[in-house]
């Protein structure tokens, strides 16, 4: 442990006398806490000295402790009193002392709907090339997610390696999973049940499908002949095929405990994986601090172990501010869509037809027959006229809706499902949601014909409607339609940046594929021996999977590189291009900024030769924590590489947080003219002999950016340059965010290294 025994016995003293005060109350309510006491020893913490700091608190009180954190991370989760907790968090040897919190898949669908689907589909991430597999280094990508369907297969190992020694890790025996189910690809699984989670089996078995979809999705091997009932057929495949597979599901139907997620971490840890992938986080509405969040604190010491961890952004956009998981030691992966689209359009009238974007297998013909009515017609007495629009639940009249297709508006923000049921409850027989959000992310009706429309074609199908007694209408079979353009775009509810945490760490970090992807997932109804299918969905829980896997590869490829070069290979490399040779943009049109995307689009091909990394060391996240308002003494507590002689610099402020040598930059409260000059230093990965980079700026107006020196010259394979980069407002107020980026480019290497200037 960091403090010494003598601080340990002095606490207990002082300890007794607060109990004392307070008065433990016999009927005293409990809540599950994590107790987190930062690294832990090299050779585990021991479980003695939390049970021992526990009982010392609780006195005659048992069965407290849930988990003890002994690898990596020290610590433990426990149920106490707000009392007790208090009286824990004074321990010099504890960082912090929070209620555990519950986080959420980042799936646009909710757990609930993921139920309610009972069939599935396809196949996969459209950037992967099949060669990347893993050549002479074995990696292994750790999955914290619902569990694996290890029948699935995506999972065969067939034609693998044996297991790599370096494999500490297990597969546990539990309810539907036993040795056998671990193979070479997977090569273990554990489970953890959340303290909510008593009557749930615990096990690693997936009975949800969105761990076997991210699983497969990052390290899947190729299967041909995969589809959603024929739909997007093709072979599905993962980022790294090569790559193994270590299952830890900590999610069960209520949610992702906090304490499960800290106790994965450490075994990830223990185990020997090389990369993490979580696609889950918390809401945007309760982002914590780093030392209240079990993934940023788990990350970094999964990060200071080596290990890169790859995170989900989230899925609260397009509103700002709403990005995840922002943590500068973790990888954070927003969403954007694909090049196929999946239409079922509305037929009306005689022979119009207007484009519809969903999935769904009804087939309710192709003649437009049925009788079609706007909801706000049908509102049911007393009912807001608004709510009847949206096709809330209990705002419309059963009597006119039955037997008739609806077309709801979306300017309420409900789960399109919910109105779906609705409508279905009402014997309608079919329904045509208005909304310009969810462009390029097909919505998945099932069986139910059910479509979705934009605004500027609702305007025709309503025009009809006004100008005829009996409006009818069809609603076609899904087909699709590949090598759509433009793509890829950014997904509606990809979550956006700047990051609440640091505004001086720029977030997300990088976009990858989250829409309409198709990847392995459970036996439809949950019994262990169906035949596993496909199944297509949306969120940057889909984008996460497809960096980790690429991080992988990259792994594997050159193994000695640290978690930063991996992240930084990956950024720099970056397309903020789409398939019509024209800027990215949002769902709604607009350029894409760093903010949507961090660095742009993940390219698997540069990704492999970034000529240039930036190296983002122990100290400079060590820095991060004093500039975020940590002293020296917690520090040393939360980190167990703090160099001999680290001190937080004297000067300590949000700002300086700009100068961690991070791919990319974020500099804030840019007031006045005065200039900000912020330090980077890249690191030559491509070789030696002499590579000479120049530099190209794109800056924003309003904003004058210099850069010395203006080229850089490399010698040898690890040589380290600096330079640094002035920012200078041209204007005496700066109203709005600014983008831009700085280039430097050798040969085929182009470096590129966004940044983001605010006033704010
Ligand atoms: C860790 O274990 C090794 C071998 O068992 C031992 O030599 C070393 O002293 C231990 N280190 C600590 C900090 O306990
Ligand atoms: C795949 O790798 C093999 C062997 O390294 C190589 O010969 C082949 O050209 C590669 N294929 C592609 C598509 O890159
Ligand atoms: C594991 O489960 C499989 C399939 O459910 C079963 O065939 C096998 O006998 C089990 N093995 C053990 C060791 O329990
Ligand atoms: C349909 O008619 C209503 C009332 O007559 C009118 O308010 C509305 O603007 C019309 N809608 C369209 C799309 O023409
Ligand atoms: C460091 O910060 C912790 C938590 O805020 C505080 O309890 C402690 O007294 C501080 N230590 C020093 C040396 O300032
Ligand atoms: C902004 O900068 C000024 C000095 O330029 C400083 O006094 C102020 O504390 C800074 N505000 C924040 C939020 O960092
Ligand atoms: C920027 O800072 C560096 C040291 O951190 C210094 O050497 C350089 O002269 C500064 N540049 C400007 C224009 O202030």
């Amino acid at each position: 442990m960091k403090y010494s025994a003598l601080c340990y016995v002095l606490f207990l003293v002082l300890f007794d006398v607060f109990l004392v005060e307070s008065g433990a109350d016999e009927g005293e309510k409990y809540g599950v806490y994590i107790v987190y006491m930062g690294a832990a020893t090299a050779n585990g913490s021991s479980k003695n000295e939390h049970a021992q700091l526990l009982s010392s608190v609780l006195k005659r009180r048992k069965n407290a402790l849930v988990h003890s954190y002994e690898h990596g991370i020290s610590g433990f989760t426990a149920r106490l009193s707000a009392a007790e907790a208090q009286s824990i968090a004074k321990n010099p040897g504890v960082v912090s002392v929070f209620p555990d919190p519950v986080y959420q898949l980042h799936t646009t669908r909710s757990w609930d709907f993921l139920k309610y689907g009972t069939d599935v589909k396809i196949d996969l991430s459209p950037n992967s090339d099949s060669n990347l597999s893993s050549r002479g280094y074995d990696v292994i990508i750790g999955i914290l997610d619902t569990g694996i369907w290890p029948e699935s297969k995506s999972f065969s190992d067939k034609d693998m390696d044996p297991i790599p020694s370096s494999w500490k890790g297990t597969c546990v025996e539990a309810r539907d999973f036993n040795s056998s189910n671990c193979n070479r690809k997977i090569i273990g699984a554990r489970s953890y049940n959340g303290p909510d989670d008593d009557g749930l089996v615990n096990t690693p078995r997936d009975m949800n499908g969105h761990g076997t979809h991210v699983a497969s999705t990052a390290a899947g091997i190729k299967v041909p002949g995969a589809s959603y009932h024929g739909l997007a057929s093709g072979t599905a495949k993962g980022g790294s095929l090569g790559s193994r597979i270590a299952v830890y599901r900590i999610c069960t139907p209520n949610g992702c405990a906090g304490s499960s997620i800290l106790a994965a971490f450490s075994d990830a840890i223990k185990d020997g994986v090389h990369i993490l992938s979580l696609s889950l986080g918390s809401p945007a509405s309760s982002i914590s601090d780093f030392k209240n969040d079990p993934i940023a604190i788990g990350a970094f010491h999964a990060v200071e172990n080596g290990i890169t961890v790859v995170c989900s952004a989230g899925n609260d956009g397009p509103s700002e501010k709403t990005v995840s998981n922002g943590a500068p030691w973790i990888l954070t992966v927003a969403a954007t869509t694909i090049d196929r689209r999946f239409e079922s359009n509305v037929a009306f009238d005689k022979n119009k037809v207007i484009k519809g974007e969903a999935i769904n297998f009804a087939n309710i013909g192709k003649s437009p027959v049925h009788p079609l009515i706007y909801a706000k017609s049908a509102k049911k007495a007393g009912a807001d006229e608004r709510d009847a629009r949206n096709c809330y639940p209990d705002s419309m009249d059963g009597k006119k809706i039955k037997g008739k297709i609806v077309i709801c508006d979306n300017d309420e923000d409900i789960n399109s499902y919910y109105k779906m049921n609705e409508v279905r409850n009402l014997e309608g027989i079919g329904a045509v949601l208005v909304s310009d959000k969810t462009n390029g992310d097909a919505s998945d009706f099932n069986e139910f014909p059910m479509t979705v429309i934009r605004s500027k074609d609702a305007v025709e199908i309503l025009a009809y409607l006004n100008s005829t007694k009996n409006p009818v209408a069809t609603i076609l079979p899904t087909t699709v339609v590949s090598q759509y353009k433009p793509a890829p775009a950014i997904a509606y509810f990809s979550s956006r940046g700047p990051s609440s945490i640091s505004r001086n760490i720029l977030k997300p970090d990088i976009a990858a594929p989250g829409s309409n992807i198709l990847a392995a997932w459970t036996a439809s109804d949950g019994k262990v021996t169906d035949i596993p299918k496909f199944k297509i969905m949306s969120g940057t829980s889909m984008s996460c999977p497809h960096v980790s896997g690429m991080a992988a590869v990259l792994k594997s490829h050159y193994p000695s590189w640290s978690p930063s070069a991996i992240k930084s290979a990956i950024m720099t490399t970056a397309s903020q291009i789409n398939n019509m040779k024209a800027p990215i943009t949002t769902e709604l049109g607009a350029t894409a900024t760093a903010y949507d995307y961090g660095a742009g689009e993940m390219s698997t091909n540069g990704a492999l030769q970034p000529g240039l990394v930036y190296e983002t060391t122990a100290t400079d996240y060590l820095n991060f924590l004093c500039y975020h308002g940590y002293n020296i003494s917690t520090i040393k507590v939360i980190s167990k590489d703090v160099p001999a002689g680290f001190a937080c610099p004297k000067k300590s402020e949000a700002n300086m947080i700009s100068n961690i040598n991070y791919p990319s930059i974020a500099v804030f409260n840019l007031t006045g003219k005065h200039s900000r000059n912020i330090t980077r230093t890249l690191t030559n990965v491509a070789g030696d002999g002499t590579t000479t980079y120049s530099l190209t700026i794109e800056a924003p107006t309003g904003l004058t950016v210099t850069v010395h020196p203006t080229s850089l010259q490399f010698t040898k394979i690890g040589q380290r340059l600096s330079y640094h980069i002035i920012f200078t407002p041209t204007v005496s107020s700066i109203q709005k965010d600014m983008f831009g980026s700085i280039t430097w480019t050798a040969k085929n290497f182009n470096v590129r290294t966004p940044f983001v200037a605010s006033s704010r």
